[in-house]
């Protein structure tokens, strides 16, 4: 595959959305993953919204936002916000990332995250991880203030690199986010790590994988 560029989504493709709550799970109890999913999906559904509503919010504080209200509804006391909060801008990645990363870069790939994440919390996610100096560029939504998948957002590494989409790898676990950049020109891999259903957004990707491992495989030949 030839590829002059390989973007990573960040949340829940290199990084674990639900490690914030999973963290807590002995102060949260069962619910913990129920919540977690609700928090993740009001977060996007926020992304979404704001951006059609032209009422742009950065992601940190859409990430507030969507807590506070998913705190409601599963009623856990609002006293474990600000922990919750700070495990959301240190989240784990998953266990293949870094050693594939080392492995792409030594063979001299452009790497790159794209992101709805704002640069402080990109920076942070990356620096707490120890992934900084994997990457080439960091690439925030906040540079075109609208969300993923507004084909703005992928414009930002094709100025950049002066590339077409099609050379582009892009990889994300957020079937929205692959069918998004598959349909901008983007070469979309689907990272499908829990045996999902896909998408009907008029993209297929060619490659699905169910962990970043594999992506070797996929671009070496
Ligand atoms: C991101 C979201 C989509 O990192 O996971 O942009």
């Amino acid at each position: 595959m030839m590829s002059k560029a390989i973007v990573f989504d960040a949340y829940g493709t290199l990084f674990d959305v639900n490690s914030a709550a999973e963290k807590c799970k002995d102060k949260i109890g069962d619910k913990w993953e129920n919540f977690s999913n609700l928090w993740r999906t009001t977060q996007l559904e926020y992304t979404w919204l704001r951006s059609l509503m032209k009422r742009h919010k950065d992601f940190w504080q859409i990430t507030e936002d969507s807590l506070d209200k998913s705190m409601k509804v599963f009623e856990i006391d609002m006293s474990m916000k600000k922990e919750l909060l700070n495990l959301y801008k240190v989240l784990s990645p998953y266990p293949e990332v870094k050693n594939v990363l080392e492995i792409l870069k030594k063979k001299n790939f452009k790497l790159s995250i794209l992101s709805n994440g704002t640069p402080a919390l990109l920076n942070q996610l990356v620096k707490s991880n120890n992934l900084n100096d994997l990457f080439d560029d960091l690439f925030s939504i906040e540079e075109v203030k609208t969300y993923k998948p507004d084909s703005k957002v992928y414009d930002l590494p094709i100025n950049k690199y002066k590339i077409k989409p099609e050379e582009i790898t892009f990889l994300s676990a957020n079937t929205w986010d692959v069918s998004g950049g598959g349909n901008y020109g983007y070469n979309s891999i689907w990272v499908n790590r829990n045996k999902s259903q896909f998408d009907n957004l008029d993209y297929q990707p060619k490659n699905e994988i169910g962990n970043l491992s594999q992506l070797l495989d996929i671009v070496e030949t």
